[in-house]
C-alpha cells in the first residue's frame, strides 16, 4: 500500500516537530516530509524523532515559505518522488516585535499569510491527485476577530501584526475551501492550542509560555492534526477548528 504522505512546513520545532512525531508514531503508513528552511535543523529533528522508535518514516526537504523558488523546487521534488501528496500542513509561522509597524506587519504577513498561500498553491495540484486530501492551516485563536478583536483582546508587543496575520490566514483557508471543496479537498484552519515552542522566544521561560501562562506539550497539537487526517473532523471542514470544537471567525 502506498504511504500516506504528509508535508509539514516548519517541522523542526514546536508544533511542526510534535506533529511529525505524533503522526510517525501513530502508523507505519505515514511518511512525513519535514519541510524546513534549515536542512541541518531538519536532519537533526528527523534523527531525534527516529531515535524514539517510530512506526512511520520521515524525510527532509528544504523549504523557506518566503522564497517562492524554494517552494516550487520542493513541490517538484515531492512530485518526482511521490507523484501525489495526501496532506499539507501549513505550519511555519512567526511573531515579530519590531517597534516599526511597517517592518513587523510586512515580516509577519509575508511568513504567516503570503508564504502559506504560496505553499498551498504550489502543492495543491499534488493534493488534488490524492484520494482523500487534507489542507491544514495552523492558525491561532488570536486570529479570531470575535475573540481577539474586542476590548478584552490580547495586548502584547506585536499582537497587532500577529492577530491580523492569523485572521488573514483563516481567509486564505476559507477561499481554498470555497473553490476546491467540490474537487474533494478538505481545508481546515486549526488552532494548535497554547503550547511549548520557540514562537515566544528560545529561553526556557519563553518556550514554556512566559508572561502568557503555562503552555502545554505540543503533542496535543499533533494529536489534533492526526484526528483531522483520520477523518474524525470531516464535518468541520472549511471551519476554524480547535481540539474541543470550533472557534468563531
Ligand atoms: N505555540 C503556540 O502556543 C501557538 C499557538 C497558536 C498558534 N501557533 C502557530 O503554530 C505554528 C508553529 O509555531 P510554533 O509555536 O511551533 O513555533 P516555533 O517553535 O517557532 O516553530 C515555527 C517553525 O516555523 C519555521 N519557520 C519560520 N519562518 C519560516 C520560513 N520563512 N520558512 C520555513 N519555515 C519557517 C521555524 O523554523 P526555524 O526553526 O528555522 O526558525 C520553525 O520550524 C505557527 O504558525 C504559530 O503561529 C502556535
Amino acid at each position: 500500500m502506498a504511504p500516506t504522505t504528509v508535508l509539514i512546513t516548519g517541522a523542526n520545532s514546536g508544533v511542526g516537530y510534535a506533529t511529525a512525531k505524533v503522526l510517525a508514531s501513530a502508523s507505519e503508513n505515514f511518511h512525513i516530509i519535514m519541510a524546513c528552511r534549515s536542512l541541518e535543523n531538519a536532519e537533526n529533528a528527523k534523527s531525534e524523532i527516529e531515535a524514539t522508535g517510530i512506526k512511520g518514516t520521515l524525510s527532509t526537504i528544504h523549504l523557506d515559505v518566503t522564497d517562492q523558488k524554494s517552494i516550487e523546487q520542493a513541490a517538484e521534488l515531492v512530485s518526482d518522488k511521490f507523484g501525489t501528496l495526501d496532506v499539507l500542513v501549513n505550519n511555519a509561522g512567526i511573531g515579530n516585535r519590531d517597534p516599526d509597524l511597517k517592518t513587523r506587519f510586512q515580516a509577519v504577513l509575508e511568513t504567516n499569510v503570503v508564504g502559506p498561500a504560496m505553499v498551498a498553491e504550489a502543492f495543491r495540484p499534488l493534493l488534488l491527485k490524492a484520494e482523500k486530501p487534507y489542507s491544514i492551516y495552523i492558525s491561532s485563536g488570536l486570529g479570531s476577530i470575535a475573540m481577539a478583536g474586542g476590548a478584552s483582546g490580547p495586548d502584547f508587543p506585536g499582537a497587532d501584526a500577529y492577530c491580523t496575520s492569523k485572521a488573514a490566514l483563516n481567509m486564505v483557508m476559507a477561499r481554498e475551501w470555497a473553490v476546491y471543496k467540490s474537487k474533494g479537498l478538505k481545508s481546515f484552519a486549526m488552532c494548535p492550542g497554547f503550547v511549548i515552542s520557540n514562537l515566544r522566544g528560545k529561553s526556557e521561560e519563553a518556550r514554556n509560555g512566559g508572561a502568557f501562562g503555562k503552555a502545554e506539550d505540543p503533542k496535543v497539537s499533533g494529536e489534533l492534526v492526526l484526528s483531522i487526517i483520520e477523518g474524525k473532523r470531516d464535518a468541520d471542514a472549511g471551519l476554524f477548528v480547535q481540539k474541543d470544537g470550533i472557534y468563531p471567525w
